[in-house]
């Protein structure tokens, strides 16, 4: 049994990027997309809020929205932004099916792109944007995955790497705070359908936690996936979730994942062969075996003994703008050549175990990773085909958006 290591191939390796823009001092941004994210990225970006940062020119096909933004350049298309030679550096807040072919439009361009989550709408998209980043590697390809910023996944990702839990055994993540109402989902035609979204609570809400699992401990090699679709909504797509994980080395997972669950829980325990560690409600708790449990077993004489252990009690602060912090680091990419907290390519990873839990569900058999991308995008362009879903699609008050952000 070996221990499941935090991700480090792409996360926060050097880039050596040669090419960053040692003589330019500001970044000129354009945001694709006004919706509920791409205007909060505005508003943090217009407030000073990233040095080296201008926010210059912002694309949406609605007029009253871009009419707010009267004093930027406006673009009724993301590729009318990324052609128009204004900007150095996009932000993709469109629906996920774009994100892919308006970040491949912005690298062929010689554009820096920063992608929301996920980096594509299922994993052959998102091959298909690394591939057009891989082709021009002089330019600055990031993932909004802002959880990555936050102290409490930073100090548990520090622990393992330092190997103090020992060799990790399991993990499990009760997931279920990610309540969402009907008229959440009528908010917008694109949500929670396969043809707008290629998934549900998987690949929009808690993707953000499957990229944390995959990036503490790297990708399992079998996932088994149990997922019901419209449970607690009108929507096609699942909005409640239970995964099965395993890892090479014999490190097994459980992921619970709802949008129909309130008041929902969010409980992260990842049980190692020093120790155990739990992170509920923004407390993280170390509970330290003093000997390594194998190792324990092995040499104690008495049958119901354990080992002796110590605990330690770590409260997390929340992260002051953890999505200005991962566009901060974007920015210091491409002036200084700043190793990349959340690099594009690492979106292939969450959205590939989103992609293989619905994959497994509906296939009713354990999958094996690396996912069959194209198995799963002919799958999905068949469900895409038997839709039957009515999408109701109604005004709703979306003022209380960044309370969706505390995860
Ligand atoms: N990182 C986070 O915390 C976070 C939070 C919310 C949403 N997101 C992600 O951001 C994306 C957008 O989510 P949202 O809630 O803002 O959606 P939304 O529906 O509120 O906004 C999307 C906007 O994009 C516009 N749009 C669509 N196609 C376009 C195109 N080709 N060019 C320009 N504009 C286009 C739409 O008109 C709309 O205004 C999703 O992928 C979502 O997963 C990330």
């Amino acid at each position: 049994m070996g221990i499941a290591k935090p991700r480090t191939k792409n996360s926060e390796s050097l880039i050596l990027n040669t090419h960053f823009m040692k003589q330019q001092k500001t970044v000129r941004i354009g945001i694709i997309g006004l919706g509920n994210i791409g205007q909060y990225h505005a508003q943090y970006l217009l407030a000073g809020k990233v040095n080296g940062a201008e926010l210059v020119a912002v694309a949406n096909p609605s007029p009253e929205k871009l009419a707010k933004f009267g004093n930027l350049k406006t673009f009724r298309t993301g590729e009318a932004l990324i052609g128009s030679g204004t900007v150095d550096a996009v932000i993709i807040a469109t629906p996920h099916y774009q994100h892919a072919p308006l970040g491949i439009t912005a690298l062929q361009a010689g554009v820096h792109v920063l992608v929301e989550k996920p980096i594509a709408a299922h994993k052959r998209d998102a091959e298909r944007l690394i591939a057009a980043h891989r082709a021009r590697p002089e330019l600055v390809f990031a993932a909004m995955f802002q959880l990555r910023v936050e102290p409490r996944y930073r100090k548990i990702r520090q622990l393992i790497t330092e190997g103090q839990l020992g060799q990790i055994v399991r993990v499990t993540w009760i997931n279920t705070d990610w309540y969402r109402t009907e008229a959440y989902y009528a908010s917008s035609a694109w949500r929670a359908t396969w043809k707008g979204e290629g998934g549900g609570v998987l690949i929009n809400q808690c993707l953000h936690n499957l990229d944390i699992i995959q990036w503490l401990l790297g990708m399992p090699k079998r996932v088994r996936g149990f997922c019901q679709f419209g449970r607690f909504h009108q929507i096609e797509v699942e909005d409640n979730v239970t995964a099965y994980f395993e890892w090479d080395n014999g490190a097994t997972g459980v992921f619970i994942s709802s949008t129909g669950e309130a008041p929902g829980s969010n409980r992260l325990e990842l049980a190692g062969t020093r120790g155990l560690l739990i992170l509920e409600n923004d407390k993280l708790v170390f509970i330290r075996n003093e000997e390594d449990m194998i190792e324990f077993s092995r040499t104690a004489k008495h049958g119901f003994t354990k080992p002796p252990t110590q605990r330690f009690e770590m409260p997390c602060e929340k992260a002051d703008q953890p999505h200005a912090t991962i566009t901060q680091n974007f920015v210091n990419a491409i002036l200084e050549g700043e190793p990349l907290i959340a690099p594009g390519a690492d979106g292939l990873y969450s959205i590939e175990l989103a992609n293989a839990i619905v994959y497994s569900a509906l296939i009713g058999q354990t999958v094996e990773l690396p996912l069959d991308g194209a198995a799963w995008e002919k799958q999905l362009a068949q469900l895409i085909a038997e839709s039957k879903l009515e999408k109701k699609v109604m005004q709703a008050d979306m003022t209380d958006f960044t309370s969706s952000f505390r995860r």
